[in-house]
């Protein structure tokens, strides 16, 4: 399974280690705020599960993140197989959760460039895409910081939100690879 480096990450397989810390974050409403819910244990270990087994099938995925010398797991960040049909699947997506003493670091800055790195340069793909609320400020700015774009066309409802419900409008922003 692929490991990333960085100058001060490490992107890494998940450990069990991971678990206990991983429920302690999806816990904090911070964290959570433009998520429909916090998570319970029993939720984020099942999460755990569905991340490793995308890490185990595809050699690629949501990679723990450890901070060597500072802290052995402080989130998550990688590509993720879009799990919904909307009107931009097929699609690989980036995503980041991090714990809420490690934001402000440039950490998942730091990350997310090695995984779209990762993504558009070894394993090719021809683009990566990006996706939160309109609230989600810190979200979509960081998308933003990574050069990827937002087209205000390609903006959807997450089909796994009900109608009607306040976090069901999504923004898309896409990066492509350089040389398409
Ligand atoms: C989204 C999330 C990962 C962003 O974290 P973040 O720490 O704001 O993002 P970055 O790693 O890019 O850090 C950027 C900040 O660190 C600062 N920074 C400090 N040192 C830095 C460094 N060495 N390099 C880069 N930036 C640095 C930047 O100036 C910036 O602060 P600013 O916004 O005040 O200018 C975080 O808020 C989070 O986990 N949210 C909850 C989960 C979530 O909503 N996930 C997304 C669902 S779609």
């Amino acid at each position: 399974m692929v490991q990333l480096h960085t100058q001060r990450l490490l992107l890494r397989p998940w450990q069990s280690a991971d678990a206990e810390l991983f429920a302690a974050m999806n816990a904090d409403s911070a964290v959570m705020e433009h998520f429909p819910a916090c998570l319970t244990r029993a939720e984020s270990d099942a999460m755990i599960e569905r991340i490793s087994n995308h890490m185990t099938t595809k050699g690629w995925g949501l990679w723990a993140l450890e901070a060597p010398t500072l802290a052995p797991f402080i989130g998550f960040c990688g590509l993720w197989t879009v799990s919904f049909d909307a009107p931009f699947t097929p699609a690989v997506e980036i995503g980041w959760r991090l714990a809420r003493p490690f934001w402000d670091n440039g950490y998942a800055f730091e990350a997310a460039q090695a995984a779209l790195a990762f993504g558009l340069d070894t394993l090719g793909l021809p683009e990566i895409v990006s996706f939160t609320i309109p609230a989600n400020v810190r979200s979509w700015r960081l998308m933003e910081r990574l050069g990827m774009t937002h087209n205000p066309i390609d903006d959807f409802d997450h089909p796994r939100l009900p109608e009607g419900h306040p976090m069901r409008r999504h923004v898309l922003y896409r990066k492509q690879r350089a040389n398409l």
